[in-house]
């Protein structure tokens, strides 16, 4: 293991990413969460410093204790890291003038951690405080060419930082150094894959769930709840009760996929279609995360009233992935941007122990998990579908008609974008609908309708994203055919923010 501590920046998980992809195993744990102890216990072979947004010299800011430099491991300090790192060398942190985005630095002779690397090279940076000067025997390994800053240092022989982010991509040797800090300082082997998982997760789940009990596994129909089932079932074989609830706030035909799918993998999910309590407790609900609570107690009472039916059911096994484990702020450090409704949403009293086999993955290792366990292309690959459904898709009040305009568009927008050979290489396409509304004629007569939103966005893991690039003429029958199939519409537009600063769905 590789352990990657959290200093507050989401950069610690894109950090991560590229460990794991370098095929070695990393978990992030935020810097008030880890003791010396704890790091012990852990034995990983290396250890990260993340960014952040702190200042190392501010009272009270983010810090790690210096038995970090005692343990003997290679340490590899980023931005935040680097400055903290530097300060605990018994070197100087000032503000300076800030450096961002791309930079060109200077490396000066030959070292280990930038083997590969040019004389040159283009990083990014991403930061206003700076290193002024170093400790006693700390080396400068490089610097930034305008500002003459110090761009790397090395303390000792295994304790290395670097003010820019190799882990971003446009730092274009970043995944080189990071390889170059695991194989060559830290001497560790890629021995890590998703594809060897299955039978330790398996295994977990067995162990952890007494003999004598059994657990209600929540699926969805999404690659995430699926795969979680698929290994609890494997786990618990029939101490496993899968259910599936529709809360009405499925997408077009959606029940009697899912429900055929999860048939054809064994799962034999219990079918509770509970949408008209959960549109009635809807009902004038219009604050976003008072509607994801409202969704999340839902789901609860009715795991509830399950688990009552069965006295030896004390478990529900969950789909959670680590994105939502972040953005609900369940990790401490993190802000809390949306309660993802499997995570922040379910209440406490739940009477069940909460069981999350993929709660470390990332969604692309997901999908390669599910394949490996043999769940077919259509499930592995398919977009997200947030939890509480429509419901997050309907601006304002969720009422029957604007959850009809949501649906029927939103199929219009996926089956546009199949048909155009886009389905796969986009991470979700929906159509959004809130209370606005746009003065149009349709048939020569005035017409006042809503106004859809579509949302078509690229990303790698959910946690930043891009709009996608569409091709004009498809954006033009989305809308064209929005406008003729579903009557209550006379306006289609398009999303063209990132994430940040929107978030993907709109609620
Ligand atoms: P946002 O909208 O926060 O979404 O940018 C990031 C990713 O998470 C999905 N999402 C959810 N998934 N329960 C879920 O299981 C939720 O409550 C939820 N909210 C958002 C969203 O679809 C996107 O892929």
């Amino acid at each position: 293991t590789v352990l990657i501590i959290s200093f507050g920046g989401q950069y610690a998980h894109m950090i991560s990413r590229r460990v794991r992809d370098l095929g070695v195993y990393s978990e992030v744990v935020p810097y008030a969460a880890v003791s010396q102890s704890t790091v012990e216990e852990l034995r990983p072979r290396a250890i990260i410093l993340s960014g952040g947004p702190s200042s190392v010299y501010e009272p009270g800011a983010p810090a790690i204790g210096d038995w970090v430099l005692k343990l003997g491991l290679p340490v590899l300090g980023i931005c935040y890291g680097h400055q903290l790192l530097a300060e605990m060398t018994g070197g100087r942190v000032e503000r300076g003038q800030g450096e961002y985005g791309r930079t060109r630095v200077t490396v000066d002779g030959p070292d280990p951690l930038f083997d590969g690397w040019g004389r040159e090279e283009d990083v990014w940076m991403s930061h206003s405080d700076y290193v002024a000067s170093v400790g006693p025997g700390v080396k400068v390994l490089a610097t930034s060419k305008d500002t003459g800053y110090i761009a790397a240092m090395k303390a000792g022989d295994k304790i290395y930082g670097v003010q820019f982010h190799p882990e971003v991509r446009h730092t274009e040797k970043g995944v080189k150094l990071i390889a170059n800090f695991l194989f060559k300082v830290a001497k560790v082997r890629p021995t890590w894959s998703v594809e060897g998982l299955a039978e330790k997760l398996v295994e977990q789940v067995r162990s952890q769930i007494p003999r004598e009990d059994k657990a209600i596994v929540a699926v969805s129909g999404g690659v995430d709840s699926t795969t979680a089932a698929v290994i609890a079932k494997r786990a618990l074989g029939d101490r496993a009760v899968v259910v599936f609830i529709n809360h009405g706030l499925l997408r077009e035909g959606e029940a009697e996929e899912v429900l055929s799918a999860l048939k054809s993998l064994g799962l034999n999910p219990i079918y509770i279609d509970a949408s008209d309590r959960f549109l009635r407790a809807l009902k004038g609900v219009t604050d976003p995360e008072q509607k994801r609570l409202v969704v999340g107690k839902v789901f609860a009472e009715v795991f509830k009233e399950v688990a009552t039916s069965d006295s030896s059911i004390r478990w529900l096994v969950q789909g959670t992935t680590y994105p939502d484990v972040i953005e609900s702020g369940a990790e401490a450090g993190a802000d809390r941007i949306k309660s993802h409704h499997n995570v922040g949403g379910l209440p406490r009293d739940l009477g069940l122990r909460v069981i999350e086999p993929l709660r470390y993955l990332y969604k692309d290792e997901v999908r390669r998990l599910a394949l490996s366990l043999g769940i077919p292309e259509s499930i592995a690959m398919r977009h997200p579908f947030p939890g509480p459904g429509l419901a997050v898709r309907v601006i304002g009040e969720v009422t029957e008609e604007k959850l009809r305009i949501a649906r029927r568009a939103s199929m219009i927008v996926e089956e546009e974008l199949r048909r155009a050979g886009l389905y796969n290489s986009v991470w979700q396409a929906f159509a959004v609908v809130g209370d606005d509304k746009w003065v149009g004629v349709k048939g020569d007569r005035r017409a006042f309708g809503y106004i859809v939103t579509v949302r078509v966005v690229e990303s790698e893991d959910g946690m930043t994203a891009d709009w996608a690039r569409l091709p004009y003429d498809l954006l033009q029958r989305i809308a064209s055919r929005i406008t003729s199939e579903v009557p209550e519409v006379v306006m289609v537009t398009y999303a063209v923010t990132t994430k940040p600063p929107s978030t993907i769905e709109p609620v």
